[in-house]
């Protein structure tokens, strides 16, 4: 890592312990804010860490959670976060997803009782590393109107797959189930971009690229009714199946401190070899085959998701993170 973001993973940490984090813990939550950073995630790095820290000084993150695994069976766990900080909830049920694919091909793990976790993709990445399928699902806060509604209720709930590929690039498709993230937006707002056409209707009803327009109105999700169904199961998997917060009572992290947010995430691991022997060379053909296809216009390779991410990780690595002025001020502030 670039020493300059070493000293930024520093500073992170220590302004995560003075929010009264245990190391162990701050050094999570750290982590993956400089990995997002890095993939060039914005929307759920730097700009994230006051939030999380108002949330703890208002008590509705909890900075010393009881963290109570339950086995329901060797391959089963149920987890109550307690109201952590949701990377450190995230971090132990992936861990835990892999611990119980490894001992039985399969893991499955709910969490409830959690909070916004950042990427799926990080996660997913873990479980790819130790050579795991998986699949992981998260609600969040209301920013969808299901299909047929004028007010939002849905989260942009992202969908995750992660697959190893025989090759260092691991595939993950890590997607918010509406046409952008709400960090991008978030991001815009703070500064002051545009936003694409088509992305976002203003509260009454119209299309609008005003960031700050659209936080007050409705994201359109992807593909229209499709989207609105695939938010929906991603709803009853992490909010109604875990016991976590769902139907639109998952709260906004920025703008609702009248408690907890109770954020659900469901973790599901596999072994790659449960119904063939020769996983591996399948899906190198698999990739093979798609990739051979003649390309459209203007396209260099046909890529699988998480190529692009891998790309930018690459890239980005051994670059200085880039601190904008607003979040230059923040970090000064949220350290003393
Ligand atoms: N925790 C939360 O509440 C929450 C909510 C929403 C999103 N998120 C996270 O935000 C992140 C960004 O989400 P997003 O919807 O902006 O993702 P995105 O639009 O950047 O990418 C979606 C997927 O498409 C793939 N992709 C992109 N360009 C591609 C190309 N040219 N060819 C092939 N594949 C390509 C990516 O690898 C990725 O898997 C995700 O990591 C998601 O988990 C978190």
């Amino acid at each position: 890592m670039n020493i300059k973001n070493k000293k930024l993973f520093i500073l992170l940490k220590e302004i995560f312990i003075k929010h009264k984090l245990n190391s162990q813990h701050a050094e999570i939550s750290a982590k993956a804010l400089i990995n997002a950073e890095i993939v060039g995630a914005y929307g759920h790095g730097l700009s994230r860490l006051k939030m999380y820290c108002d949330r703890i000084k208002k008590k509705v993150i909890n900075p010393n959670p009881k963290i109570k695994i339950k086995k329901i069976s060797q391959s089963i766990s149920h987890i109550d976060a307690d109201n952590s900080i949701g990377f450190v909830a995230a971090d132990i049920a992936i861990k835990k997803a892999i611990e119980n694919a490894k001992k039985t091909g399969i893991g499955l793990v709910a969490v409830k009782n959690s909070g916004h976790y950042g990427l799926s993709g990080y996660y997913a990445e873990q479980a790819v590393k130790k050579n795991l399928i998986t699949m992981i699902y998260t609600n969040a806060p209301p920013a969808i109107a299901p299909h047929g509604a004028s007010k939002s209720l849905f989260g942009t709930n992202p969908i995750c797959f992660g697959t190893p590929t025989n090759s260092k690039v691991p595939f993950i498709f890590d997607s918010s189930i509406s046409m952008i993230n709400r960090g991008k937006i978030r991001f815009a707002s703070k500064n002051n971009q545009k936003l694409p056409v088509g992305v976002a209707l203003d509260k009454f009803g119209k299309s609008t690229t005003d960031a700050n327009k659209a936080l007050k109105g409705v994201q359109l999700p992807i593909a229209g009714f499709r989207g609105s169904g695939l938010a929906w199961m991603v709803d009853i998997l992490s909010g109604v199946l875990t016991g976590g917060n769902h139907s639109g009572r998952v709260k906004d992290p920025f703008e609702d401190f009248t408690g907890p947010q109770n954020i659900g995430h469901l973790f599901i691991t596999f072994k790659t070899n449960l119904f063939v022997k020769d996983y591996n060379k399948r899906i190198k053909d698999n990739i093979k085959r798609v990739k051979r296809l003649p390309k459209v216009k203007g396209i260099k390779e046909i890529m699988y998701p998480g190529q692009n991410k891998y790309k930018r990780y690459k890239m980005n690595f051994k670059k200085e993170i880039k601190i904008s002025k607003i979040i230059k001020k923040e970090l000064e502030i949220l350290k003393y």
